[in-house]
């Protein structure tokens, strides 16, 4: 059987720290990309280097040249500015737009059955505009943010219950912003509802610790923003797809009227597999999570309308 063949373009944090996981559970090939002469390079052979010692076997190229990237099945892209403190993932617009147009388009040509993992923010505009350039299918263009957003929540969740994590089963929906809808009905500790563990007041804080969940390790790193989770859902998205896993994981994915909403990328919960997003799954939302999900595409929309216009 080939290997899978997985390009990642943009060699800084989130990229780096995505292809360093990805060697170590073997999921393919990796090529580095990025802009800066030198930088995938000497992070690809530093990568390759660590193989005889960590006991991966995989090859791992780094360039300035998507020539390299050809024929690749799964391409995620972190290519960007990634956000400063004093700084909204929406500031980001103008400057990531420009670099999410021109990389897709390499990418898309050399790599035209590929499906993409847009990770660059702001992440639901920026999957709009992989979208748009590719022309590939809603199936090969999915965002990464539902994992992160859910992974902050049930780490919240763990630790103000005293609970292991791997109890905390919950996700996040809607838009990779202050708006996005941590669905705590849905949210349960081994099965059991999270109100049964918690106060509401409890609840209210993790729901708005979840949302400013970026910004809270913004504050901390002043020159960046998180790549350890963000890098780490990135490959979680990856092996569903190069292994088929056919994982539920909540993902950006372009609605075309799945739960009312269609023609913009929200976080819902999706089937991942070789043929990328392979099904949207609808759950019941109740008024208020309708409500939420409502208010946060409002928020994508004004992102796409400024995206526009620019
Ligand atoms: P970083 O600054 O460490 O790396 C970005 C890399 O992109 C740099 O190496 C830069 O040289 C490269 N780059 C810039 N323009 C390029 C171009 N035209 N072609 C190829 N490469 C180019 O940033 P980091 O921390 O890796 O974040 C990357 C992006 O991911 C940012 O936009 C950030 O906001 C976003 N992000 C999104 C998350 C999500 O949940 N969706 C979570 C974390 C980060
Ligand atoms: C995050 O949520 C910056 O979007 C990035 O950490």
């Amino acid at each position: 059987m080939r290997r899978a063949k997985i390009t990642i373009v943009g060699s800084g944090n989130v990229g780096a720290t995505a292809a360093h996981w990805i060697v170590s559970k073997e999921l393919g090939d990796v090529v580095l990309v990025d802009i800066a002469d030198g930088i995938p390079q000497g992070k690809g052979l530093d990568l390759l280097e660590a193989g005889p010692v960590e006991g991966f076997d995989c090859r791992v190229t780094g360039t300035n040249d998507y020539a390299a990237t050809e024929n690749s099945d799964v391409v995620v892209i972190t290519a960007g500015l990634p956000r400063k403190p004093g700084m909204s993932r929406d500031d980001l617009l103008k400057t990531n737009t420009k670099i999410m147009t021109q990389v897709t388009e390499q990418v898309a040509k050399y790599s035209p059955n590929s499906v993409l993992i847009v990770v660059s923010n702001p992440l639901d505009a920026m999957a709009y505009v992989a979208k748009k350039v590719s022309g590939f299918p809603r199936q090969r263009v999915i965002g990464m943010a539902g994992v992160l957003d859910s992974a902050r929540f049930r780490t919240f969740v763990a630790e103000a219950t005293g609970v292991s994590v791997e109890d905390v089963h919950g996700f996040v929906y809607g838009g990779h912003g202050d708006t996005m809808v941590p669905m705590v009905r849905y949210c349960s500790i081994a099965g059991a509802p999270l109100s049964k563990f918690l106060s509401q007041d409890k609840i209210d804080a993790i729901v708005d610790r979840t949302r400013k969940g970026g910004l809270e390790i913004v504050n901390y790193l002043k020159t960046g923003s998180a790549f350890y989770a963000p890098s780490s859902s990135v490959v979680q998205m990856v092996e569903a797809i190069v292994r088929d896993k056919k994982r539920i994981l909540p993902c950006a994915v372009w609605l075309e009227g799945e739960y009312g909403m269609k023609n913009l990328y929200m976080g819902v919960l999706a089937q991942l597999g070789t043929n990328g997003m392979e099904k949207v799954i609808e759950i019941d939302l109740n008024e208020q999570e309708k409500a939420g999900l409502a208010q946060s595409a409002e928020a994508v929309k004004g992102l796409i309308a400024a995206l526009e216009n620019t």
